[in-house]
């Protein structure tokens, strides 16, 4: 595996790809086995699989720790080089955003709301570096979690209304064998913490399984708040949403999905169904 820092040494190592199908993984690091899903997806899809470690600064707001964001290089380097990624590129950030860097881009329709609501600007961000990833790397393929639900279709709306000749890939889940999403952030629930997060699963399922069978939308919602509510989880949202638009339905749909946000302690757990 090739471990390139400067931009110089990614784009020695990207040109002896030439001629090769390429799948890109782009992270933010602290990797895990949702990550690994990723990586797995990509080295099928593709001859190649290039991964980047970049926490972007750009997509965290204020209020939020960019500089607490957990950094576990050399842990991250080894697994990647276990699951046979071809080339792991660490840009700096004046590879990313070289000085006098003042393009931004704005994806409205399916950032608008939940997450593009709480925090303002993020999907901006995201959407920003990924771009900036995709015209650096120059892959076919890239792929990204369901676990970021609005992120992948944030993703899937830039390059449709940009025409990049990119085809994205969604990957499902990870979850802990307790049913908890794996995330970086998941370190930061204390142990009671980390048994009671397994409801916000329980309660997924069980709303989805209602919603298959019928039940009024209002009153599976109703209710999945009030349990969650009643065992310590704040939430910031649990909503039924057309899976493409994030819009807010009614009504049971073929394309429909399950999205929530719900802090428990001092963390935000992201999930959906
Ligand atoms: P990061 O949080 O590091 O996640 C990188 C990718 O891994 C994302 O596509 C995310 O959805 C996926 N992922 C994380 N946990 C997962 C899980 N449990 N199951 C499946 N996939 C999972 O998302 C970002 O970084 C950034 O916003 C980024 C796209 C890199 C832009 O900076």
């Amino acid at each position: 595996m090739i471990v390139a820092r400067t931009l110089q040494e990614f784009l020695q190592a990207r040109a002896s790809f030439k001629d090769y199908s390429i799948a890109l993984v782009p992270t933010m690091g602290a990797l895990h086995e949702g990550h690994m899903a990723l990586v797995k997806r990509a080295k099928e899809l593709s001859h190649y699989c290039i991964v980047t470690i970049f926490v972007n600064q750009l997509q965290f707001d204020q209020n939020e720790d960019f500089a607490r964001y957990p950094k576990t290089e050399e842990h991250d380097i080894k697994l990647l080089e276990q699951h046979g990624v071809d080339l792991v590129w660490l840009p700096r950030v004046g590879d990313i955003y070289p000085k006098g860097f003042a393009t931004h881009i704005t994806v409205d329709g399916p950032s608008l709301l939940w997450e593009g609501e709480k925090r303002p600007g993020h999907f901006s961000g995201v959407a920003t570096v990924v771009y900036r990833l995709f015209s650096l790397i120059k892959p076919q393929i890239a792929c990204f979690g369901e676990k970021d639900w609005q992120q992948l279709q944030v993703i899937r709306r830039m390059v449709e209304d940009l025409n990049i000749p990119i085809s994205i890939f969604g990957v499902p889940i990870v979850r802990e064998t307790d049913g908890l999403a794996k995330s970086s952030r998941n370190r930061f629930l204390s142990p009671e913490e980390h048994q009671k997060s397994a409801l916000l699963y329980q309660v997924l399922k069980e709303s989805h399984r209602r919603l298959l069978n019928g039940d009024a939308v209002s009153m599976v919602l109703k209710d999945a708040v009030e349990n969650l509510s009643h065992h310590g989880f704040e939430v910031d949202y649990f909503n039924l949403v057309d899976g493409a638009s994030l819009c807010k339905i009614s009504e049971w749909q073929q394309n429909a999905r399950l999205i929530t946000a719900s802090k428990l302690g001092s963390v935000r757990l992201l999930d959906n169904m």
